[in-house]
């Protein structure tokens, strides 16, 4: 069974499969997940994420049943296993977004329905995938482009250096020492295709001559007791228009969102002509659909199957 924890349970052609899939119109796709339920567990707050998964299990005519967290309680009201077992016989596929990324590894070692990681404290792959069909839709191909990450070295960005590193692309991290990618975290990176990737601890450095510049907040969600050494130690990983004016002269910004105004980036960037965070956000939605499709063709899931 496959499942969908991060950007590399795709190989290199699966993920240009989801790609081609995220752009296919309906009549291509059909209803895979008609007669379908889809499980959405939420243990943090979501915008993007829950509107786009939602909207993409309707329009490959599934049910979405959106869950919060604790309202199935991960090993307090029962095990995960229990809550894992008992949804597969409600749903064809069951995505999570929770605090400790075992829980996704655990509910995917059943092989009950194929799981999805809506964002783990580890990563966020389905952010990737809207942020590389963003990305392809500008530049064609990411083959050769330079991909600039300011900030930390978090989930999402370990998820979209996976991505970028599939797509044959050069990938710069500029991160506060400490914040940034271990030595080994960067030579698997770097095995998984990239065309090159290096770190360094300057924003402007990391930026210079880059396509695309991504960065997300200082505070990821869980790490609100770390805020004020977190704002000091970033203070100086600000995408302002000085980064912006070291990468190429047509790059374009990029952000996960939610984003923060004045803090990792500022009103002139984020609301300028460079950033694409709006088609970014918009793009989750179809990315979604693409990955939900392949996961259907994958799984053999078609509509009409009984459970
Ligand atoms: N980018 C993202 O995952 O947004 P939400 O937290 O709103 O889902
Ligand atoms: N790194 C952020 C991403 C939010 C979509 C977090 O984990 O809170």
């Amino acid at each position: 069974m496959r499942h969908f924890l991060d950007t590399i349970d795709l190989q290199r052609k699966e993920l240009a499969r989801v790609m081609e899939l995220a752009t296919q119109r309906q009549e291509v796709l059909g209803w895979p997940l008609a007669d379908y339920g889809v499980a959405l567990i939420f243990e943090k707050p979501s915008n993007r994420t829950r509107q786009s998964m939602e909207m993409a299990v309707v329009q490959l005519g599934g049910h979405p049943i959106f869950t919060r967290g604790e309202e199935v309680g991960f090993d307090v009201r029962e095990t995960v296993e229990d809550i894992t077992r008992i949804m597969a016989g409600y749903h064809a596929m069951i995505a999570a977004r929770v605090f400790d990324h075992s829980v996704l590894e655990r509910m995917a070692s059943l092989n009950d329905v194929p799981i999805i990681n809506m964002l783990s404290d580890k990563s966020h792959p389905l952010q990737s995938l809207a942020d590389i069909l963003t990305m392809r839709e500008e530049f064609g191909s990411l083959k050769g482009k330079t991909v600039a990450w300011i900030g930390d070295y978090n989930n999402v960005a370990r998820s979209l250096a996976e991505g970028c590193a599939l797509e044959g692309a050069h990938i710069r991290l500029g991160c506060p020492s400490g914040y940034g990618a271990s030595d080994d975290e960067l030579a698997r990176i770097s095995a998984l295709g990239a065309a090159s990737i290096s770190q360094s601890t300057s924003a402007s450095q990391a930026a210079d001559g880059a396509h695309a510049v991504h960065t997300d907040v200082f505070v990821s969600m869980g790490q609100e007791s770390e805020t004020e050494r977190r704002l000091r130690d970033f203070a100086e990983f600000q995408v302002d228009d000085t980064v912006m004016a070291a990468a190429a002269t047509d790059a374009i910004f990029m952000h996960c969102l939610p984003a923060h105004r004045g803090v990792e980036v500022t009103s002139e960037v984020i609301d300028g002509p460079a950033s694409r965070v709006v088609r970014q956000a918009h793009n989750r939605m179809h990315a979604a659909r693409g990955l939900l499709a392949f996961l259907c063709e994958v799984n053999d899931i078609t509509k009409g199957d009984t459970k």
